[in-house]
């Protein structure tokens, strides 16, 4: 089993082993390029630029597919959740064109290296479902099928789908696909290092100095490159980008049906948040997998709770025998609706970012793999302006603003803090988490099911906003730019590179 970002287990946690490197870094050689993050965007990413000769290092702060490749629901779409006529309104119809062909050919590309490398990863071609309940999103699906049929995607209304929802109208659309995400990822890293590259798990980049190469530094030493890529679901550090992009967070579970009566077809409604419905078989057993009731992270109190919602809106529409996975993930939401892709904002050489993929992360991450590829490479691509970072307006004061945040200080290093007056006054039942006042002090305080209490400081180490206690996967989220934190205040999920503060407890006797 490998480990994911969150304590809820996912329906693909246990499909691979924890990954045994081959080869180990070596600190003292130049690497054409540095990837940093070890989800399906990074790997994707170093296995195109290992086969195409480059020498590359692979950096993952904890295992392979521990962010959002780990929690994904893994739905390979070119109908996009930020929909064509929404892009072609901001960006033109040709640039919507431009997306829907990156989309197809991202989706073809995956199927190739499946074929090429001769791997089995659940990969399936797929119809899809979209479905309207009332007169208003009746209407929103018209203007979407026009939209799509324009760029085109391949769509049309129909009478009946393979889905026991009611509905007013439904479009069906072709060629999407679904597949196990840890088993993609896992076969292109097992030929990522068989053509030369190298990963290394558990390493943490804590800082990046360009000069005439780019000098890494990590929690395991320094490395010297010539290109470097934040694979990273969201840059680190402090970047404009973390003002265009708005963490979400999801709730997922997969379920065995009674009966047996799953659908290949991929499946999505029009509320807002919408809902989406798929099956996968996994080892001999299928599961109906199903997603939705998302909100921005850290704005919803009782995390808990949308699982409930989610579960009594599933056992509605189907007959459930076990609910077998629960679990929520994080994505990042571009705020012009297409992703961030190519240079860094603020480093116009040879670091490179992507991120922004709202709900289409798996189709997104190998747009991202095919085109940084390609940048890095020199080669030319129709896709460079369209997804360039740089699209975005710098913002006066920015620099002033970082200067003025990036600073967070220790506060609580010289004291310490009863813990059983902090006990009392928390009152937390075993394995819950609070921001509690004590002495002018806020703390984050958890109690775990031992009762043993952990102390930290809310202080976000990104830009220090307060964090909020995630119920549902027991972490630390913050409501700013999505950074989160384990209970030990380890970080979890970027942008923030630093723990938060641990604050001493002890118990004080009088
Ligand atoms: Fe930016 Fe917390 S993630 S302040």
């Amino acid at each position: 089993m490998i480990s994911r970002d969150g304590t809820c287990m996912s329906v693909w946690q246990n499909t691979v082993a924890p990954f045994n490197s081959q080869h180990f870094s070596i600190s003292d050689q130049i690497y054409d390029v540095v990837i940093v993050g070890g989800g399906i965007t990074g790997v994707s990413t170093a296995f195109l630029l290992q086969q195409s000769g480059k020498k590359c290092l692979l950096l993952e702060a904890n295992n392979l597919c521990y962010g959002t490749t780990g929690g994904t629901t893994a739905h390979l779409n070119t109908l996009l959740d930020t929909p064509y006529n929404a892009i072609a309104n901001k960006f033109g119809d040709d640039k919507a064109k431009l997306v829907a062909s990156s989309v197809r050919e991202a989706i073809e590309s995956m199927k190739r290296r499946i074929s090429d490398i001769n791997f089995d990863c659940g990969f399936r071609n797929a119809t899809a479902y979209l479905f309207a309940k009332d007169e208003k999103q009746e209407k929103e699906l018209a203007e979407i099928k026009e939209s799509a049929l324009k760029v085109g995607v391949d769509c049309g209304y129909v009478s009946s789908m393979s889905y026991p929802f009611l509905f007013r109208k439904a479009i069906q659309i072709e060629d999407q696909a679904k597949f196990i995400p840890t088993r993609y990822v896992y076969a292109l890293a097992h030929e990522f290092e068989n053509l030369g590259g190298i990963i290394q798990e558990q390493t943490r980049v804590t800082g990046v100095e360009e000069n005439e190469t780019i000098n890494v530094e990590t929690s395991a030493g320094n490395f010297e490159c010539r290109a470097l890529v934040y694979a990273t679901h969201i840059p680190p550090a402090v970047n404009l980008l973390h003002l265009r992009c708005i963490p979400y967070r999801s709730y997922a579970m997969a379920v065995r049906l009674k009966g047996n009566n799953y659908s290949e077809a991929l499946a999505y409604d029009m509320e807002d948040p919408y809902n989406y419905y798929r099956s996968q078989e996994i080892d001999g057993k299928t599961y109906l997998i199903a997603g939705g009731f998302d909100h921005k992270t850290a704005h919803e109190e009782d995390t808990e709770y949308r699982f409930l919602q989610l579960e009594s809106h599933l056992r509605k529409s189907f007959d459930i025998s076990e609910v077998k996975y629960k679990w929520s993930s994080q994505y990042f939401e571009a705020d012009d609706g297409i992703p961030y892709i190519g240079h860094l904002p603020g480093h116009p050489g040879n670091i490179y970012v992507a991120t922004g993929f709202g709900g289409n992360g798996m189709v997104y991450s190998t747009v991202a793999a095919n085109l940084l590829s390609k940048m890095i490479l020199g080669q030319n691509s129709l896709y460079i302006d369209l997804y360039d970072p740089n699209r975005i307006k710098p913002i006066a004061g920015f620099t002033q603003f970082i200067k003025h945040n990036a600073d967070v200080v220790k506060q609580f290093a010289s004291k310490l803090f009863d813990a059983d007056k902090l006990e009392v006054l928390a009152d937390l039942a075993p394995g819950e988490g609070r921001l509690v006042k004590y002495e002018d002090h806020k703390i984050a305080l958890y109690k775990d099911e031992y009762g043993k209490l952990y102390a930290l400081s809310p202080v976000c180490t990104h830009l220090k906003c307060d964090v909020r206690w995630n119920s549902a996967e027991k972490s630390w989220d913050c409501p700013c730019h999505g950074a989160r934190y384990a209970i030990d205040g380890k970080v979890l999920t970027g942008p923030a590179d630093r723990d938060l503060e641990k604050i001493p407890l002890a118990v004080v006797r009088t």
